[in-house]
């Protein structure tokens, strides 16, 4: 009983010196760095903070997270504020120079957090999903591999674009791009990644049988059981989950066969002296780099992940406000009316100023990868939010999440201006954003595929530009963008057109 006592007394104590300890060396850390408390809090209710978990979900279902979020900022007069959801503490934050500290300046002292476990099962260590020395390995292996000049193979664009371009009615009837969209990027992105499309454009709607349609359904449908893990959160293990277990089977068990395929070729290329195929194919390069089957297929499902969907939203993005605006459409052809029909070039593609002008705009107005966060895994500080008017540092204690909205800052007006939500490609001509203008991301983490995106996107455009000469909406929305959030977000109503051949 007295000893008892006595440990009790002693681990007491211990918790009130380490406690003391905290407060002290905190209170110094934000003496240090001039930091003042944050006014703006948006829970009302402070613990769980069910008043957001409640009106996030009215939101999903209204398909106005997006608008919701930037609602906030507006209703607190205020582009950094403290939130809390399930007891975790949260920054939410749209101010460029706080961005540029989390992703950049202070790179460091953060992680992805929780993020990680939604994403393992799919994803494992790979690039997109790890952090510290892990990350830095993948980073490393994987970069070299987008260095190239010329990363993107037009020809390959064009025998899928033009397996795409039999699904569009040549009578003016209506078609739904995005549909076509999303299944030209992973025809063309398998085609890169594994050196064997999909496939997708050239089945029907009732193919569904073989095993290339068996594998897009089941990587789409483990790529969604990410946000339901997110959703569950620490409850997952709850959750009966066969058909996830089975899909993220099946994707292994697919891409495996590549990946074994493309070792062999390679050692028998090695074997026989021969230099290889002279295309640019990506699981060519990895079986150079490394024999390690499982990081091959680990790294690959993590580019088809940041690439596949990232890409096709963009394109239907545009395309949505591209069928609102018959005058965008004629200023287009006009740009690419020197080609006389013929395929573009690269270095064509990358002078198209207005058609740069029209991406870089849906970027900003859709940025596809629209909201995003990270997880500091040390006490820390942001420039912006602290004090009455939030022009003073912010201590950012360990353990918080910095959620931040490339949505919301780009449609700040005191950057972009009161027109600051319209779609308005001119904008460009005397724009030149700093971290206020995001779709990419910044620092050390930046999007490697960005060359690829921007170069199928533009060729796939300059195509559809050559083919027809009018675009028509007919968004059943009556032309008013509704979000199609998931990972990414597109349009929640696809991009339903009619186009008049040219
Ligand atoms: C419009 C198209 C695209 C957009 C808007 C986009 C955007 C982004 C963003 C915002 C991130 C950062 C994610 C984070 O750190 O939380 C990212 C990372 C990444 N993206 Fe993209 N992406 C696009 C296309 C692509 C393509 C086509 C590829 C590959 C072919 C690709 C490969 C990657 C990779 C590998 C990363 C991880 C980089 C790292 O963590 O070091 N992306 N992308």
């Amino acid at each position: 009983m007295g000893l008892g006592l006595v440990v009790a007394g002693v681990l007491l104590s211990y918790l009130i010196f380490s406690r003391l300890q905290l407060y002290l060396s905190r209170r110094n850390f934000i003496k240090q760095n001039g930091c003042e408390p944050c006014p703006k809090r948006y829970n009302k209710e402070p613990i769980i903070g069910w008043d957001v978990i409640k009106q996030n979900i009215v939101n999903k279902n209204e398909r106005k997270m997006l608008e919701g979020n930037q609602k906030r900022f507006f209703d607190m007069g205020a582009n950094t504020y403290l939130t809390k959801t399930l007891n975790v503490p949260m920054i939410a934050t749209c101010e460029p120079e706080n961005v540029k500290t989390i992703l950049s300046l202070r790179f460091k002292e953060y992680s992805f957090g929780n993020r990680y476990h939604a994403f393992a099962p799919l994803l494992g260590d790979g690039i997109f999903n790890s952090d510290g020395e892990k990350w830095q390995n993948s980073r490393h292996l994987l970069r070299p591999n987008f260095a190239r000049d010329q990363i993107a193979d037009l020809e390959a664009f064009d025998r899928h674009f033009k397996l795409m371009l039999k699904h569009i009615p040549r009578d003016g009837s209506t078609v739904d791009l995005q549909n076509l969209f999303f299944k030209l990027t992973i025809d063309s992105a398998t085609e890169f990644l594994f050196n064997h499309s999909t496939n997708s454009l050239r089945m029907s709607e009732d193919d569904t049988d073989n095993e290339d349609a068996i594998f897009a359904r089941a990587f789409q449908f483990a790529q969604h059981d990410i946000i339901t893990r997110f959703q569950w959160n620490v409850l997952n293990f709850l959750r009966p989950n066969k058909e996830g277990k089975d899909a993220l089977k099946i994707c292994h068990t697919y891409v495996d066969k590549f990946v074994e395929q493309a070792i062999r070729e390679h050692q028998a290329d090695k074997a026989a002296g021969m230099p290889g195929d002279d295309r640019y194919i990506f699981i060519k390069e990895l079986v150079k780099q490394t024999n390690d089957k499982e990081r091959i297929r680990i790294e690959l499902m993590n580019i088809l992940l940041a690439g596949r969907d990232t890409t096709a939203s963009l394109l239907s993005n545009m395309f949505f406000q591209l069928a609102l605006r018959p005058d965008i459409w004629a200023k287009l052809r006009e740009e690419v009316a020197p080609l006389e029909g013929r395929l573009p070039t690269y270095e064509e593609l990358r002078n198209m100023k207005y058609l740069k002008w029209c991406l870089n705009e849906s970027l900003r107005i859709h940025p596809v990868v629209p909201g995003n966060s990270r997880f500091a895994i040390k006490d820390t500080v942001l420039p912006l939010g602290g004090g009455p008017k939030g022009k003073a540092p912010l201590f950012v204690p360990k353990g918080t999440v910095v959620a931040y909205s490339p949505y919301s800052m780009h449609r700040r007006t005191d950057f972009y201006g009161p027109d600051a939500a319209e779609y308005k490609p001119e904008r460009w001509e005397k724009l030149r954003p700093g971290w206020e203008y995001l779709p990419f991301n910044g620092g050390p983490r930046i999007c490697l595929g960005q060359q690829y995106a921007l170069t199928e996107a533009s060729f796939v455009t300059v195509r559809l530009l050559q083919e027809f000469s009018k675009i028509e909406s007919r968004d059943p929305n009556g032309g008013q963008w509704e979000e199609g959030l998931t990972l990414t977000v597109c349009s929640a109503n696809g991009v339903k057109v009619g186009l008049t051949p040219a």
